[in-house]
């Protein structure tokens, strides 16, 4: 394992307590009794719809102006890629004057009541206002980690928060506090660092920046915005890096890793608190209402203990609890249109997408207090709670979002100071790996080739939650203003001095001084980024276009033309040969629309002298081998750790190349600087290839290892469907029937909104084998003609995902 001295010079980040039980956690923001008193005043004039209201929180594309009046919404958010009208070049003037519109029916709605209470706004903003046009884009939170700098956390949360304003918006989900323990979740890049010393020393920043100081009020100025924590607790933790899987860890763990980022966030007065998607598997995460339906399958969003005996009874937070993106559903003993046993765990706000479930949901849980299932002190618990943050944001006092100081501004958005800081956290978050013989900095007089599938691709530097959720499908002109690495390297050496062939086409690299080789992984966001286990950590065994990437290396080797590796990545992984085949490898995350920050640190000055040094250092451990899927720095701060069973000992097999905290500079010495030949892993990756004889039995409800589902528009979960009962859904009606005596059959009818039947299966297979000979066979009868289209459809993940 490669360990450099500088690595001990951590000095920004400070050592983490260990905690034995649960914290009390002081919040920044504290209770004022006014506040209290005025909360009480409301709730006690307030009826049980309006109750219902407030917990709520349906989606832009989901929610007119009109219903936000009418059933007197708390909240809304717009979703990854959801825009006004969906156009997705919606300017400030646009987004204000649509959060404005719900804004003022919502307190029209209030005109004959002795009170009103604000609506509010919540959005993405994760790596800058990211949702929105012309929004300065900063590297994705695994860069920020590798800067190691709060300071540099702290503004960017306060010129994320200054964007947000200038677009009427009151509310950000983020930051993102996740401690991912293993490289394949497709979140990875989602958190500061696999180790909790990192994410404990930069929630507080990030919120303090994002909310302004909370033992100030900063909260209510027009600059600042509500900050949330998410997800609570151990969506890092997961086996197998699986999305929204299950984490297994010991209490301790989760206490001591995945909670870390909420100690810190929450001192520093982080006033909401997202519950991630994820389950914990284990006795103490009881069933809160046992003998009621199907066991509760130890999803987080319905666990009363994590939820209300440890984040708001142990460690204290008195901020509201939201669900993520129609969690509730996870959650066994839900459906779509039912979350009363969520409600009861101590959830305050729920995020549903879907009309329809909204509706139901209203409903249902005015008729869930009236039988006595849901406890009216739980009720008034939620809405003092949604109150209360309302209230600490200075939401009473504070004009309609067209009002406010900075609203329409959109000369904020993607400011010059911004994009200079975003430029910076570039710089500050690179990482370099190897740099053989000096060959960086480069000359800036040189003839540069740039080539590799990352030369000139923006969506592999932005990542997704880029105007779009996978963000796999945005433009430079969606991004006005970016530099793809190619357009950086050109704007250095001048026009004449650059070529950019990303696939290598060019025959003859002679007139080339240096190659600058931009590598890395196509754009992800949750479920598409996650590594499947066929896979290993194997870059160029990924996709097909990851190969070529290696095979470019070693044409280019063969060439004898110096070689500098860019490698843009969510995650470490393993690239032994690519490091052998460069004379400089720089890990460089997602680091946004500014590569100039690349640029900036590549080259030399005009006069030949280092103009920027490398500061990023390894937040992780770097794989050494390609089934090091879950290594992890030993925590110093957790007396006589065991790793747990879902990761993978650092010490022995999988000792990794680089060590946490590893980065090289200019000043390293030659020794350092010159990285030894790296073994190949030989392993070969075990490829499950299932024989492409047999058949496949997919509707047959004696063996079946799939599940049939019922989903309605914009949800990415579904209704079971029985194959013993008829299934009434909120969408669809099924019933299972004998077709032709023979098979198992179901009756479909649809109830005339979007809805999808689909049938899948919960992890990952391999079916490669089946695209040459296989044929999926099924027989369709139908019994009324239908009067609006009907698709049939195949995918081989949600969303779907191109190899
Ligand atoms: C993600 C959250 C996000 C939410 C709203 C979910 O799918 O897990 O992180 O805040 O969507 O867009």
């Amino acid at each position: 394992m490669r360990i450099l001295h500088s690595e001990l010079k951590l000095s920004e980040i400070k050592p983490l307590p260990y905690f034995a039980t649960w914290p009390k956690i002081k919040s920044a923001i504290g209770l004022d009794a006014r506040i209290e008193k005025r909360i009480a005043e409301i709730l006690d004039q307030m009826t049980l719809a309006e109750k219902i209201g407030q917990m709520i929180q349906p989606e832009l594309a989901q929610l007119t102006p009109e219903e936000a009046g009418r059933y007197k919404f708390g909240s809304a958010l717009n979703g990854a890629g959801i825009t006004p009208n969906g156009n997705r070049h919606t300017n400030a003037h646009e987004w204000v004057a649509t959060v404005d519109a719900y804004w003022q029916a919502v307190y029209e709605a209030f005109a004959d009541r002795p009170f009103h209470i604000p609506f509010m706004w919540a959005t993405d903003a994760v790596h800058g206002h990211n949702n929105v046009f012309r929004a300065t884009i900063f590297p994705h939170n695994i860069g920020l980690g590798a800067a190691r700098s709060p300071d540099l956390i702290r503004r960017i949360g306060k010129a994320t928060a200054l964007e947000i304003s200038v677009t009427g918006m009151d509310w950000t989900f983020a930051p993102t506090v996740t401690t991912p323990r293993d490289y394949r979740w497709g979140r990875h890049y989602e958190g500061y660092s696999e180790d909790p010393e990192i994410v404990y020393a930069y929630a507080a920043p990030m919120v303090e920046g994002l909310q302004g100081d909370g033992a100030n009020n900063e909260l209510t100025d027009p600059a600042h915005v509500i900050a949330c924590v998410k997800h609570w607790l151990g969506d890092g933790g997961t086996m197998h890096g699986i999305d929204r899987g299950n984490c297994r860890s010991h209490e301790d763990v989760l206490r001591n890793i995945h909670a870390a980022g909420y100690y810190s966030g929450l001192a520093a007065g982080a006033q909401s608190i997202m519950i991630s998607f994820s389950g914990w598997e284990h006795p103490d995460n009881y069933d809160h209402s046992p003998g009621l339906g199907a066991p509760y399958n130890y999803k987080m969003a319905g666990s009363r203990y994590l939820i209300t005996d440890v984040l708001k009874n142990q460690i204290g937070f008195d901020g509201l609890v939201l669900t993520d993106w129609d969690a509730h559903f996870e959650v066994a003993r839900c459906t779509l249109g039912n979350a009363g046993y969520v409600i009861n765990a101590g959830v305050d706000v729920l995020m549903v997408s879907a009309r329809k479930a909204w509706q139901s949901i209203y409903e249902l849980t005015q008729q869930q207090v009236h039988d006595g299932i849901i406890p009216m002190a739980r009720i008034d618990d939620a809405v003092t709670r949604i109150l209360r943050v309302k209230m600490r944001a200075g939401l009473w006092d504070k004009p309609r979002p067209s009002e406010r100081s900075y609203a329409g501004r959109e000369e904020l958005l993607g400011c010059a100071a911004h994009r200079a800081l975003a430029r910076e956290a570039v710089r500050k978050s690179l990482v370099l790996l190897k740099n053989a013989n000096g060959v960086l900095p480069l000359a800036r007089a040189q003839r540069v080739l740039i080539t590799g599938s990352a030369a000139n691709n923006i969506q592999k530097q932005t990542g997704g939650w880029t105007l779009s959720w996978q963000g796999a499908d945005v433009t430079l002109e969606d991004l006005p203003g970016a530099s793809t690495l190619a357009m950086a390297v050109r704007s250095v050496v001048g026009e004449s001095h650059c070529c950019v062939d990303s696939t290598l086409e060019l025959i003859n690299t002679d007139a080339f001084d240096v190659a600058i080789v931009a590598i890395g992984e196509d754009s992800y966001a949750e479920m598409r980024g996650t590594i499947r286990p066929w896979h290993s950590l194997e870059y160029a065994k990924l996709k097909t276009s990851y190969a070529r990437d290696l095979q470019i290396l070693r044409e280019l080797k063969q060439r004898g033309i110096r070689i500098v590796t860019v490698f843009f990545s969510g995650r470490p992984l393993y690239v032994n040969e690519e490091i052998n085949l460069s004379d400089a490898f720089v890990a460089a995350w997602l680091p946004g629309t500014e590569a100039v920050g690349i640029t900036d640190v590549l080259f030399a000055n005009e006069h030949g002298e280092v103009a920027y040094d490398f500061v990023g250092r390894l937040g992780h451990l770097w794989p050494r081998r390609k089934h090091s899927v879950a290594i992890n720095r030993r925590p110093p701060h957790i007396p006589h750790f065991v790793v747990p069973d879902d990761e993978q000992s650092a010490v022995g097999e999988h000792e990794p190349l680089f060590s946490y905290g590893y980065g090289l500079t200019y000043k390293s010495t030659s020794a350092e600087r010159n990285v030894d030949l790296i073994p190949l892993d030989e392993m070969q990756t075990h490829e499950y290839v299932p024989s492409a004889t047999q058949s496949l039995p997919i509707l047959d409800h004696v063996n079946n290892m799939y599940r049939w589902r019922i989903m309605g528009h914009n949800t990415w979960s579904g209704v079971d469907v029985s194959f013993s009962e008829p299934c009434d859904a909120l969408t669809m009606h099924t019933e299972p029937i004998n077709y032709l005596g023979v098979r198992d059959a179901l009756k479909i009818r649809f109830k005339g909104n979007v809805s999808f039947i689909f049938v899948h299966y919960d992890v990952a297979v391999d079916y490669r084998s089946f695209i040459a000979t296989g044929a999926i066979q099924f027989d369709v009868k139908v019994l009324v003609p239908p009067d609006a289209p009907l698709y049939l459809a195949c995918h081989d993940d949600y969303p779907s995902q191109p190899v």
